[in-house]
């Protein structure tokens, strides 16, 4: 089933060709001018140019083609050859049935689905997320579900922090503290080979009445600050972190303690953001696959000694150098992108040396055709050098590797969004403040005072959720955007909250219908308004591959506040179950709900829950 922009694509490409000319210039777009025309093609301009002939020539030769297409009521050439299309209303009418029938209310699926993995969130043991963290999810379950969607075979995980040097730092807070902790760690033998599980039970059971997640989000600021200042501690960390990454017995089981501690508290978060993980793997899985690594990364002759630390080289020959300032005052020119550092001089694994790991341990599990890192622009550099060293040692075929970046939600100075107090933003709190303002908006708009407590308490979240969402993904990822609660949360104008409003209001539409038995019937396509919502419902498919072809969910959010006001111009217009005609009443009542199946469709997969009433 094509949409019509397709299939008119087509229609022209071979009107084109008939002409003599190359059936790539019969591109059919939507028209800009829709009180003109439905659709247009421009390709006479560019082949007039190619062939150099003159444009309108072609465009009468072109023209005289599309005329026998009996979809077109009328085609017409404009200006110096622009092709301007009017879709008869029959036509019209038959691609809204297919819409209406269709349980993808039109959208495709690919022809080649490939295995795809989306690392997205990326949240930190004890680290508490920042806005940065938000995006990702956003986005990041976004384009999993968009993919998903289109036909791929698509996993989604949440790349846990979970073996950096934070969790040395977390070590040595906690034995800094609880003197009891400490003792053990001397006392646990090496070996775990003389430990039973049930001895090592016992100890978590110690750690789980000792250390909860308020501890560590009081511990891990404190010592993250102290590191910075005083360098005996930071020396302190470094050896925990290594000790632990060696394997000490005892630093294992503490470090497992809080991952699991944090990992609760974590999805219980994500949750109730509607962000859901296939993979809730960490860093810290692709560990036993680092030392084989770094051993084949010798063998082929790609790991360099620098400074008693091991990098890989990732800068083309003749790739622009940078200008570095050395501490003494002079410049150097470096090369660019920076090499990739796999491990430091104290013998650490780094961040990047993770990521490359991550690529093998992924590929031998899922095996996917593509990698796309849902991460905060910030880290472009970072990915460049993994996603380089990763070609060079042949771990992914090119192009196999995608960073999809985004920009940051910044606060009213411009600066990436920090609470009132200046600290970092809890998810947690963020959807406690979306959801209070979601309760008073309701409140003010006179919505939900039919509601239990529970339904109102379920539609606020669902409102607040929506709007943190909504204003998130509307915007091309690449931009940052400034975070305004009341803006968000306003029922008016291009919200969340605008369309679950909407939304609702087809579904109460709908359920006065079904009351009186009202049933849907063939599409009559009269009224400028039911042509209008029909050539809307149409363009869901190109909103969808541009969406998917860019990594771009505000392709979904625009086509679905398209809809939404497109839907209610069209209520206005045309009555429902006031309409006279009983075919006339069954049309649209086909229309409606053709029109709430692929708003909710469009909504899900932004990650947006409706509510049923409000
Ligand atoms: N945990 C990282 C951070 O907070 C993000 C992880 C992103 N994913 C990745 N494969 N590196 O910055």
């Amino acid at each position: 089933m094509n949409d019509l922009k397709r299939s008119l694509s087509e229609a022209a490409a071979a009107a084109f060709q008939a002409a003599g000319l190359s059936p790539d210039f019969g591109r059919v777009t939507a028209s800009d001018r829709p009180d003109l025309a439905d659709f247009q093609c421009n390709g006479a301009l560019a082949a007039a140019k190619s062939a150099k002939r003159n444009p309108r020539e072609i465009a009468v030769q072109v023209v005289e083609q599309l005329k026998a297409d009996p979809r077109l009521a009328s085609v017409e050439i404009a200006g110096v050859g622009f092709i301007n299309m009017r879709v008869s209303p029959a036509a019209l009418a038959a691609r809204a049935d297919e819409i209406a029938a269709d349980e993808r209310a039109g959208a495709s699926l690919l022809a080649d689905p490939r295995r795809v993995l989306v690392d997205y969130a990326g949240p930190n043991v004890a680290k508490p997320m920042h806005v940065g963290h938000l995006r990702a999810s956003i986005i990041g379950e976004s384009i999993k579900r968009l993919y998903r969607f289109r036909g791929d075979q698509v996993v989604g995980d949440a790349h846990f922090g979970d073996w950096g040097f934070q969790m040395g730092l977390l070590i040595t807070a906690v034995m800094d503290e609880d003197a009891f902790i400490a003792a053990l760690m001397d006392k646990l033998p090496d070996a775990p080979r003389d430990f039973s599980d049930a001895d090592a039970a016992k100890v978590r059971a110690e750690f789980a009445g000792r250390v909860t997640l308020a501890d560590l989000d009081r511990l891990y600021p404190a010592a993250a600050a102290r590191a910075k200042e005083d360098a005996e501690y930071r020396d302190r960390a470094r050896k925990a972190t290594a000790d632990l990454q060696n394997g000490r017995f005892g630093y294992r089981l503490l470090w497992r303690h809080f991952v699991e501690v944090s990992r609760v508290a974590l999805e219980r978060e994500f949750h109730a953001l509607g962000v859901d993980f296939d993979l809730w793997k960490g860093e810290s899985d692709a560990d036993p696959l680092i030392a084989p690594m770094v051993r084949q990364l010798e063998d082929k002759g790609l790991l360099v000694e620098d400074q008693g630390a091991r990098i890989v080289r990732v800068a083309r020959p003749g790739e622009t150098k940078k200008k570095k300032k050395l501490p003494d005052g002079s410049v150097i020119e470096v090369e660019s992108p920076d090499p990739l550092l796999v491990v430091s001089s104290e013998g650490s694994a780094m961040y990047g040396t993770t990521d490359l790991a991550t690529i093998l341990d992924r590929r031998q599990s899922f095996d996917p055709h593509l990698i796309l890192y849902c991460v905060d622009q910030r880290q472009a550099d970072h990915f460049e050098q993994v996603f380089r060293a990763a070609y060079l040692a042949g771990y992914a075929q090119p192009g196999g590797l995608e960073h999809i970046g985004f920009g940051t939600m910044n606060g009213a100075d411009g600066k990436p969004f920090k609470t009132r107090a200046g600290g970092v933003l809890k998810l947690h709190d963020l959807i406690e403040m979306a959801r209070e303002k979601a309760r008073e908006r309701l409140r003010e708009a006179g919505l939900g005072s039919e509601l239990s407590p529970e339904a109102f308490e379920e539609t606020a979240h669902k409102v607040g959720v929506a709007a943190l969402k909504f204003a998130d993904l509307q915007n091309f990822r690449g931009t940052s955007y400034v975070f305004d609660l009341d803006r968000f949360t306003s029922f008016e104008g291009k919200t969340g909250p605008y369309l679950l409003y909407q939304t609702v209001r087809i579904k109460s539409i709908l359920r006065k219908a079904a009351e009186q038995g009202a049933q849907g019937g063939p599409v009559i396509v009269a009224e400028q308004a039911e042509r209008d919502l029909t050539l809307l419902l149409d363009a869901f498919e190109g909103a969808l591959s541009e969406a998917y072809d860019k990594k771009a969910p505000n392709f979904v959010a625009e086509h679905a506040y398209k809809l939404a006001q497109g839907f209610s111009k069209f209520y206005a217009a045309c009555p429902i179950l006031g309409a006279d005609d009983p075919a006339v009443r069954a049309s649209r009542l086909t229309l409606a709900q053709t029109a709430l199946k692929q708003l909710e469709l469009a909504l899900d997969l932004l990650g947006v829950e409706t509510p049923e009433r409000m």
